[in-house]
């Protein structure tokens, strides 16, 4: 029989501790409700005391998402238990993950308790949680620094006291394989199946996905992960690395998840547009050159049987080559039925919204592919109220001429015009923006991607923008790249907006 093994995902919390990657409430809900559609088991939604935006996207994943389990992060504190539980409430399946540290390292230098009060500690919370909801996590922080008989120990205590998932964090990305494998092992031996054991690991030796593997092999039924591998420091356990390995080596672990994997590539691509951390190209599954073969003795053997030189096809995650989907003379009912097969349930504003932009874009751009339709509609899904809206722009200029840009904004309910000139097209467009708006944010990163390709693509432009230390990212797409930086700068410039008002 094959053993399935729960994907617990942490993109919302371990995951938004990578630097730069904090996502705002609409953000989150939209990976959560993609988390949802790709199939995991858990989706560990935040860590409600951190901070209202954490209590508020716990809250409404809670009730807005269904199928997963929905999880609070919590320390093992009273405090911190019982805003987890406030947050989760109304939640239909929900969990309470606390932790404790364990290793004397961590006990002694920065909580300065001894071996036997952690243990108290940790039990008593567990059953404070258990008060609350019948289904508690737990978590010896560090475990893979822990003496292995005092985690032993330390499990016996919180399992007693009715944690129902036991939790073992290589918190710095330390152990190795067969050094982690004997821990689960001795864990799965002490325990039995009174809780279920669970992997966390960390990519600091660029072993996490090795790592979680071999707790698999040696008793673990539920695998912690983020999707892209993002996380604290270099990272944690990569989601789709990990569920690949299990569903192409069945045979081998004899495991396998509940995981749609033809989500894969759509998720992967949701983070990366959100937290504007891109994927490197040879990542394994998701990296721009995964599946793509340069070698002629390669090519030549695909040709003749694609399982010469391919271990998994690039449609069994979700990668189906550039597919044409709709046309300019496609109607309102193609434009929604397609949404619907993508998996998209938007409101009528949001579809009547999206289907202008269909229109627009379909003027513009000969042949429509699912990733277009995508970008569109994860725009108007995140989309925020508008202090700033971009009427028209005017570029001119050439190698030996200055480049300008003319701007016409719509501030509030005023149009305003500005030319201004600059270095070059983007350049001259955002002096004319920051001069309308009167804003003085930095700008912290400029980056561009080509949707699909040909020179009609539509092109996707992130940006990072700082102002009294709050950092925002702001998208813009078009089949023009100077319009679609537009776009993103005035996005990012509504989104500081938002914040600002939602402060006072
Ligand atoms: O890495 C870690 O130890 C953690 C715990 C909170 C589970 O993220
Ligand atoms: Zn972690």
């Amino acid at each position: 029989m094959t053993r399935i093994i729960k994907i617990f995902d942490t993109t919302l919390r371990d995951g938004e501790q990578s630097p730069g990657a904090s996502m705002n409430v609409e953000e989150k809900l939209q990976v959560a409700k993609q988390l949802g559609r790709l199939g995991v088991d858990i989706i560990e939604a935040g860590f409600a005391i951190s901070s209202a935006g954490d209590f508020e996207a716990i809250k409404r994943i809670g009730s807005e998402v269904e199928g997963p389990i929905i999880c609070s992060l919590a320390r093992a504190k009273e405090a911190d238990i019982k805003r987890a539980w406030e947050a989760l409430k109304d939640a239909p399946k929900k969990r309470i993950h606390t932790f404790h540290s364990t290793s004397d390292i961590h006990l002694k230098h920065q909580f300065r308790v001894s071996r036997e009060e952690a243990i108290r500690i940790s039990a008593e919370m567990v059953r404070l949680a258990n008060g609350f909801v019948d289904d508690v996590e737990f978590s010896p922080m560090d475990a893979t620094r822990t003496d292995l008989n005092y985690l032993l120990d330390v499990i016996d205590a919180v399992v007693e006291a009715g944690a129902k998932t036991v939790n073992i964090p290589d918190t710095v990305g330390y152990t190795m394989p067969e050094e982690f494998g004997r821990v689960i092992k001795a864990i799965k031996e002490r325990i039995k199946d009174k809780a279920v054991i669970s992997a966390h690991c960390h990519n600091d030796l660029g072993l996490a996905v090795a790592n979680s593997l071999s707790a698999v092999l040696n008793g673990a039924g539920q695998v912690e992960c983020t999707i892209n591998g993002i996380g604290e420091r270099a990272g944690n356990c990569s989601m789709e690395e990990v569920v690949m390995a299990l569903r192409t080596r069945r045979d081998f672990y004899n495991a396998d998840t509940n995981i749609n994997t033809k989500e894969i590539t759509r998720s992967s691509r949701l983070i990366t547009k959100i937290t504007g951390i891109p994927v490197q190209p040879n990542k394994a599954i998701v990296g721009a050159n995964a599946f793509a073969h340069e070698a002629g003795i390669h090519q030549d053997g695909l040709l003749k049987e694609k399982t010469t030189y391919e271990i998994i096809s690039p449609e069994s995650i979700g990668l189906i080559s550039a597919k044409l989907v709709l046309g300019k003379h496609s109607g309102r009912h193609a434009f929604k039925a397609r949404l619907k097969e993508l998996g998209y349930d938007l409101t009528q504003e949001e579809m009547e919204s999206a289907f202008e932009k269909f229109k627009h874009l379909a003027d513009q751009k000969k042949d429509i592919y699912d990733e277009d339709i995508e970008t569109l509609v994860s725009e108007e899904i995140s989309r925020i109220p508008e202090v700033y809206s971009l009427i028209d722009l005017t570029i001119s200029g050439g190698i030996n001429v200055k480049p300008s840009a003319r701007l016409k904004l719509k501030v509030d309910d005023h149009i305003v015009e500005k030319e201004e000139h600059g270095d070059g097209p983007v350049d001259a467009t955002y002096k004319a923006i920051a001069f309308i708006t009167q804003t003085k944010s930095n700008l912290l990163k400029f980056e561009v991607k080509s949707i699909t390709g040909g020179t009609d693509a539509l092109g996707e432009v992130t940006v990072s923008l700082e102002e009294d230390g709050k950092t925002v990212r702001g998208h813009g797409a078009d089949t023009d790249i100077i319009v679609a930086s537009a776009k993103a700068y005035i996005n990012a410039l509504n989104k500081l907006s938002y914040i600002k008002k939602a402060k006072k």
